[in-house]
């Protein structure tokens, strides 16, 4: 997918500090210099300060935090992911326009991404809550050639993904917990929701949901999430953190592992995601419909399912179940 007018022009003007004449953005995105203007309105309209001097030309002097597929794909380095970017400021949920696009043949790596979601979906049939412009709700559509039964792995891969996104982007070094929290401090900071378009023995595509706290004040959760749920924000300095940045990060990250996992199946990421795993070797409380097991975490299959040990030594494999772990452990 190549970049829209739009897109190259605040690739332009992000360059450099330096002025960029009317002149010379004609001529790199072949239009009119009444056209880059109107560009250029339409950019301020969304926030965007943009100065104009005379002989000079223009300068980005202030951008908005926002999630337009200018701002995520500037300086993208990826081949796939993000590359097609669906934006959108309200929608239902992003799972939901992803299924969509990805029937009618969206590329491998497209993302769906939303300023607010109202009715975002969690794990487990939750509900996420999905606050107007202070988060990241995206699904990346995958469509990777891998029997069904091993997509799970997916997830595992996303989560590590996102881990290294954050540590890059924001210093920060979030914890996972199985199969895919990400936590800070034993908070929630993401969740990660994959959703499956297959055959008994073909996958059509895999839709990884991914929901970032990212600026969301300490005191704006609801009641209900208070204890549990945190910010990237809240976690950090307290400055606002660069949406676009993060997401960029974490589909620079996660292509990286993509590409490893399609070359060298699961082994690296494994070691990766136990590397980055909160949960391993401790005593953790596992609640699956079918009942409650406390036991130590002793590792993941090569499939992604938890192994955990009980008291009398029988090892028990959980597929899909909400884990509590110790607290000050
Ligand atoms: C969880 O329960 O932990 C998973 C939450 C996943 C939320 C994300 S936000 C983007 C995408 N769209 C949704 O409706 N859900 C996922």
């Amino acid at each position: 997918m190549g970049l829209s007018t739009r897109e190259k022009l605040i690739g332009l003007l992000s360059e450099s500090e330096k002025f960029s004449s009317g002149q010379q953005l004609s001529k790199e995105l072949g239009c009119s210099r009444t056209a880059v203007w109107k560009h250029i309105e339409e950019l301020r309209k969304e926030g965007y300060i943009v100065e104009a001097v005379q002989k000079k030309g223009y300068r980005i002097q202030h951008r908005p935090n926002n999630l337009h597929p200018g701002e995520i794909k500037n300086q993208l380095t990826t081949k796939k992911l993000g590359q097609n970017v669906h934006f959108e400021e309200q929608v239902t949920s992003t799972q939901e326009i992803a299924h969509r696009i990805a029937m009618e043949g969206a590329p491998e790596g497209t993302i769906v991404i939303a300023e607010q979601q109202t009715t975002g979906r969690g794990r487990l049939g939750r509900p996420w809550h999905s606050p107007k412009g202070s988060g990241i709700w995206m699904s990346i559509i995958l469509r990777p050639n891998i029997p069904p039964q091993q997509s799970p792995q997916l997830t595992l891969l996303a989560a590590v993904g996102v881990v290294q996104g954050i540590e890059r982007s924001v210093g920060l070094n979030p914890q996972i917990k199985w199969p895919n929290d990400i936590l800070i401090e034993g908070k929630k900071v993401v969740g990660i929701l994959t959703e499956l378009q297959a055959e008994a023995d073909r996958i059509n595509s895999v839709i990884i949901g991914i929901g970032i706290n990212v600026n969301t004040p300490k005191d704006a959760f609801p009641k209900e999430l208070e204890t549990i749920a945190t910010s990237l924000k809240a976690e950090s300095s307290g400055n606002d953190i660069d949406r676009s940045e993060l997401v960029r990060s974490i589909l620079i990250e996660m292509e990286k592992l993509y590409d490893l996992y399609l070359d060298h199946g699961f082994t690296p990421i494994k070691l990766l995601w136990e590397g980055a795993a909160a949960s391993l070797g401790k005593r953790v409380v596992v609640r699956t419909l079918s009942g409650e097991i406390t036991g130590k975490a002793k590792g993941i299959t090569e499939e992604g399912i938890l192994l955990v040990e009980d008291d009398f030594g029988d090892i028990h494999r959980v597929y899909s179940a909400d884990i509590e772990l110790p607290k000050n452990d």
